[in-house]
């Protein structure tokens, strides 16, 4: 990696403990300047609380967190350098738009001239120019979303936390929030932490994934070292899609796309029978029996063609991760 990347966020074998014992332990993590870094996994995981020990929401039960080098544990969020954008969007429901937006600047004594104009600036970067006289009860989700970002955004926060901003938003919106976060983030070059489940959102947005387990770290990577070489058997199961097959000497994790299909037994690793056939659009999602195992295979439309239920094939494995058999 480049040697001149700068560390932006440092945890420190930090835990945090609730009172339950639930929790996350022996965190380690270096952010980059610059970055998009998303902590995905499943329900209960600890993602939030991770976060909100970074934000200033929750104190750690040991351990350091460090920000350009400084160690902002003992800090109060609004004197942290970090900005938090929360699940709801935690707009005040009373207030403009513009109110909402001014109201931690003023809070910083800021001109009102400055506001006026940061305010303008940054309602076009959310493609949100004109609304400042609404309400947020008048704004849709999606803008609301926008707004909450847009605010966090104005108090030009060295670290924007982002807890699941956009989980509440349907698909299409969602994928439009993704691309908007993307551009904004690269325009302005912050370093941004971002909370998702989703491993789809985690894979477009980042630049960094940390893939998380129980409280702990599985495997930290670009998206294409976690797509391509899973670590672990969750990580392998939790990204993208993934066929489990049970040999021997190990289980073989192999991606449906990573499949070569040929009809006739006996010319592959493999042989197995035909299930079913789907037309996805431009690709057929084929399955296979092998014996106790189905297998889902991405294939051409040109190989779907010659295929029927029950016919016998062959399967040629390509790139694989083969686990130890548990
Ligand atoms: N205030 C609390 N008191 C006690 N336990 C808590 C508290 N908040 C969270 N937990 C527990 O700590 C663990 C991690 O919770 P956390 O909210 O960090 O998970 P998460 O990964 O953000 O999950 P989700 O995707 O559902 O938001 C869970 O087992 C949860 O039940
Ligand atoms: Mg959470």
């Amino acid at each position: 990696m480049m040697s001149d990347r700068k560390i932006k966020l440092q945890i420190k074998d930090m835990t945090k403990k609730y009172d339950n014992g639930d929790g996350v332990e022996h965190i380690n993590l270096d952010v980059y300047e610059g970055e998009i870094v998303t902590f995905l996994g499943p329900s209960g995981c600890g993602k939030s609380t991770i976060l909100r020990t970074i934000g200033g929401f929750l104190d750690v039960t040991s351990g350091d967190i460090t920000i350009d080098g400084k160690s902002i544990v003992a800090l109060p969020p609004e004197k942290r350098p970090t900005a938090m954008v929360f699940q709801s969007y935690n707009l005040w429901p009373h207030m403009t738009i513009y109110e909402n937006l001014a109201f931690g600047l003023k809070l910083r004594k800021v001109p009102k001239k400055t506001i006026d104009e940061d305010i303008k600036k940054m309602l076009a970067l959310v493609s949100m120019s004109g609304s400042e006289k609404k309400y947020p009860g008048q704004l849709s989700g999606g803008q609301q979303q926008r707004i909450a970002i847009a605010r966090s955004l104005l108090l030009k926060p060295s670290l924007l936390l982002l807890d699941e901003p956009f989980s509440a938003l349907d698909a299409k919106i969602r994928q439009q929030m993704r691309e908007e976060l993307k551009k904004i983030q690269s325009d302005l070059g912050i370093t941004v932490i971002f909370v998702t489940h989703d491993q789809e959102e985690a894979m477009a947005l980042s630049h960094c994934i940390v893939v998380m387990n129980k409280g702990k770290f599985d495997q930290i990577g670009t998206p294409a070292e976690i797509y391509d070489n899973p670590q672990t058997l969750h990580v392998a199961s939790f990204i993208g899609e993934m066929n489990f097959i049970k040999q021997a000497n190990g289980t073989i994790a192999v991606r449906p796309e990573d499949i070569v299909v040929e009809k006739g037994a006996g010319k592959g690793d493999l042989d197995a029978t035909v299930r079913t056939i789907m037309l996805m659009g431009h690709y057929v999602s084929l399955t296979v029996q092998h014996g106790d195992d189905v297998v889902k295979c991405f294939i051409d439309r040109d190989i779907s063609g010659q295929l029927k239920e029950n016919d016998a094939v062959s399967l040629k494995i390509g790139k694989h991760t083969t686990f130890p058999n548990t």
